[in-house]
C-alpha cells in the first residue's frame, strides 16, 4: 500500500470532527463471510442474485431460497467479527459522536464486535418477517415450523428480514445515512464493490457536499474514481493501524 496515502488518510480521520464508514462485504470476509461478487468464492458465482435476492424468486422457490438463507445464518453462526470490525467498535467507543457506520451488511458483526447504532442499509439475515402484510392470525413467535415457517391461520410465510432487488431500503436508516454522508468531513468506504445503489450513492454525496472520501478495498471497485485517496489493502490490516490514536 502506498504509505503516503495511508497517512494522508490517517491525518484526514485524526482531523476530521466527524466521521461516516460505509462497509461492504469484503469488511466481514477476512471473518470467512464470503463476499457477493468475488469472481470464484463470491455467493453470487454460485446462485443467482435473481433467484436467491428477489421477492419473485422467493415466490417462485420458497423453500430453496429459506434453505439458503438458514444456510447463510449457520455460516455466520460459527465465525467471529476481525480486526476490521473490532477496530470500528473501539473508535466508536472512544469517540462517541465522530462516527456514523453505515453498513450494507446483513451478517451482525458489527454489532457483536461492540459498535452501537448501526445504520443497517439492507436489514438482518436474522431478523424473521412475514412476506405478506400480517394479519391478526401472523404471530412470528408461532409460525409453523418449516421451509419456510408459516402462519398456522392464513399460511402466511416467513422470510428473512433482508431488503431484496427491487425492494426499498429501510427510510429512516436511508435518510440518517444521507445527513451522515452530508455532513461529515471523511468517508471511509471499505470493502464494498460500490455496485449496488442507493448506498453506494452515499460516496458521491459526501464528496458533492466537500468532504473527504476513502476507498479501502485490496481490489479495484466502482467507487474508486469518487475517491480522494484509494487505500489498497484489507480491512483487518488496514483499519486497526487507520484508526489508532
Ligand atoms: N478487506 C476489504 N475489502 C475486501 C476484502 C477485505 N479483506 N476482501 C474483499 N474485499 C472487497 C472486494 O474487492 C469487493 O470490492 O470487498 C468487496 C465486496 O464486494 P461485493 O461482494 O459486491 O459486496 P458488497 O459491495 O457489500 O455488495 C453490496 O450487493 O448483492 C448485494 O445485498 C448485497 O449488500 C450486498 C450488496
Amino acid at each position: 500500500m502506498d504509505g503516503t496515502s495511508f497517512d494522508t488518510v490517517k491525518t484526514w480521520v485524526q482531523q476530521a470532527h466527524h466521521i461516516a464508514v460505509l462497509t461492504g462485504a469484503g469488511i466481514s470476509a477476512e471473518s470467512g463471510v464470503p463476499t457477493f461478487r468475488d469472481a470464484q468464492t463470491g455467493y453470487w458465482a454460485q446462485v443467482s442474485p435473481e433467484d436467491m435476492a428477489t421477492e419473485a424468486g422467493f415466490r417462485a422457490h420458497p423453500q430453496r431460497v429459506w434453505d439458503w438463507y438458514q444456510y447463510r445464518r449457520d455460516l455466520l453462526a460459527g465465525v467471529l467479527p476481525n480486526a476490521g470490525h473490532q477496530a470500528l467498535a473501539v473508535f466508536q467507543q472512544q469517540h462517541p459522536d465522530r462516527l456514523t457506520l453505515i453498513t450494507q451488511n446483513v451478517d451482525g458483526l458489527h454489532q457483536r464486535a461492540g459498535s452501537s447504532a448501526v445504520l443497517c442499509l439492507h436489514g438482518d439475515i436474522f431478523e424473521d418477517r412475514w412476506l405478506e402484510p400480517p394479519r391478526e392470525c401472523c404471530r412470528i413467535d408461532h409460525a409453523v415450523p418449516g421451509h419456510p415457517p408459516h402462519c398456522a391461520g392464513c399460511c402466511n410465510r416467513v422470510r428473512p428480514g433482508v431488503v431484496w432487488f427491487g425492494e426499498s431500503l429501510p427510510s429512516a436508516k436511508l435518510d440518517a445515512a444521507q445527513c451522515a454522508a452530508e455532513r461529515c468531513d471523511v468517508m471511509l468506504v471499505v470493502g464494498t464493490a460500490g455496485a449496488v445503489y442507493p448506498a453506494a450513492r452515499l460516496a458521491h454525496v459526501t464528496r458533492a457536499a466537500g468532504g473527504r472520501v476513502a476507498v479501502l478495498n485490496p481490489s479495484p471497485s466502482a467507487l474508486d474514481g469518487v475517491a480522494h485517496r484509494v487505500l489498497r489493502g484489507t480491512a483487518a490490516s488496514v483499519l486497526p493501524s487507520l484508526l489508532a490514536d
